[in-house]
């Protein structure tokens, strides 16, 4: 619960190499441990979410070992060697670890029982739960069926063909790792593209994957190989760091190694259509992951943008960073079709804009987005973070640029996705 000071930067200058990429750490422990055989993982976020994947997937009998170099070595038990945990596996904070985790156990013959923390007990769950059940496994949960703690008995699955009422990448893995298990080929639909990590990854280690628009299928009845990664760092976290540079008066910064996936990057676009120059140096592919190096520096103006429609997964996480952003611009920013931030970690929609406000910044909330009017001066003062790691690291930019001191309460939930964030923030004002 510890509360972080930030006063208005000079200048952020230097070189920073954010933490590894979270979707990717979590689906490394997941696979690799559906896999026959050894795989080696490096760079894996030792951060509190892919921790939670960790001990989930250790409850199940796997032998997952840090190594003196850092490495974690995960001793893959095949895709029928999981056992019945002995005890409530606690998913922590994590909705990446409580949905696909759902999908892997609904296709085990045993009984897990899930649950996590006060967030994750409202988040909802019914987006897995439903399609689970139609493939055959029994499912309950609170609220009738719709919030955690949920008891999953696994059966034989049948392969389904599934249409997502909502863009989601939790969802659709789910139901793929779900689908490694069943008789058949699974189909699912979504209606935007949502980042492709699973699809990557599990066809990397040998799952017969296809992937047509925005249909992918999935064969049953899958054996996975053991395969080595290297995690790129996560855009998600770089996010922060572009935002910072972009916005704070004589700032350079070069940002290393970042996943480029670009199911991930569309806060690039949005970022070019609001006419900063953002330079990619360096583009190369890590473990089937494009990854490159990011620079940035003060941008001149930023001028408001209207976004919404198909963009909106491949910068879901980055919203409470463009809110920021757009505080900035010359004009008024329109955010719509973007109802999903209503239901992470936090209400990221009411949150921002509650916070906005506080700093003196003109919000206008809608049910699936909001306005918001550019060329705003910080004020500084005392905002909450709402025990979410992406708030409280986007009002820390806020801080940078405000005029008086800007005390965050709650900061140290940063910790979820991001370790040492404003150790680092810190080290680029030097
Ligand atoms: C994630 C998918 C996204 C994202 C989350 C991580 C993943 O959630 O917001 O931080 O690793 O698959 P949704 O799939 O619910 O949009």
């Amino acid at each position: 619960m510890q509360t972080v000071e930030l006063t208005k930067s000079n200048g952020l200058s230097g070189e920073v190499v954010p933490p590894p990429d979270k979707s990717i750490s979590h689906r490394t422990i997941m696979f690799a441990s559906l896999a026959e055989g050894k795989s080696v993982v490096r760079n894996f976020l030792r951060a509190e979410d892919p921790l939670s994947t960790i001990r989930a997937f250790r409850m199940l009998g796997v032998n997952i070992i840090e190594d003196a170099s850092g490495e974690i070595i995960i001793e893959g038990k095949g895709i029928r060697g999981l056992a019945e945990p002995f005890d409530v596996v606690d998913c922590g904070n994590s909705g990446t670890t409580i949905r696909l985790l759902s999908g892997v156990l609904a296709g085990n013959p045993f009984l897990s029982v899930l649950t996590g923390d006060d967030s994750l007990k409202q988040r909802p769950m019914a987006r897995v739960i439903n399609p689970l059940k139609q493939m055959g496994a029994s499912i309950f949960a609170r609220g009738g069926d719709r919030y955690p703690p949920l008891a999953i008995r696994g059966a034989g699955l049948k392969a389904i063909d599934y249409t997502m009422p909502v863009a989601s990448a939790q969802v659709k893995s789910c139901i793929m790792l779900a689908g490694l298990f069943a008789n058949g080929v699974t189909v699912i639909s979504e209606p935007q593209k949502s980042r492709d990590h699973t699809e990557r990854m599990l066809a990397a280690m040998g799952a017969e994957i296809c992937v047509d628009g925005l249909r992918v299928s999935v064969k049953g009845n899958a054996r996975l190989r053991a395969t080595d990664v290297a995690v790129p760092s996560d855009f998600s976290s770089a996010a922060f760091f572009i935002a910072g540079a972009l916005l704070v008066p004589n700032s350079e910064v070069l940002i290393r190694g970042v996943g480029m996936n670009p199911t991930r990057t569309g806060l690039l676009k949005v970022l070019a259509d609001m006419g900063a120059e953002i330079k990619i140096e360096n583009s190369m592919d890590v473990s089937g992951e494009p990854v490159a190096d990011i620079v940035c520096s003060t941008a001149p103006a930023l001028k408001a943008v209207k976004i919404g429609g198909d963009i909106v997964p491949s910068l879901i996480d980055e919203f409470p960073i463009l809110c920021i952003l757009a505080s900035c611009a010359d004009g008024v920013t329109e955010i719509r079709g973007a109802q999903e931030l209503r239901v992470k970690e936090s209400d990221r929609i009411k949150a921002m804009a509650t916070e906005l406000a506080k700093l003196g910044v003109e919000v206008r909330e809608y049910p699936d987005g909001m306005d918001i009017t550019g060329n705003a001066q910080f004020s500084g003062g005392r905002v909450e973070s709402y025990g979410d790691h992406r708030i409280a690291m986007s009002l820390s930019i806020a801080a940078l640029l405000a005029h008086g001191p800007t005390v965050i309460n709650n900061a140290s939930c940063a910790d979820i996705s991001f370790p040492g964030f404003f150790e680092k923030l810190r080290g680029l004002e030097a």
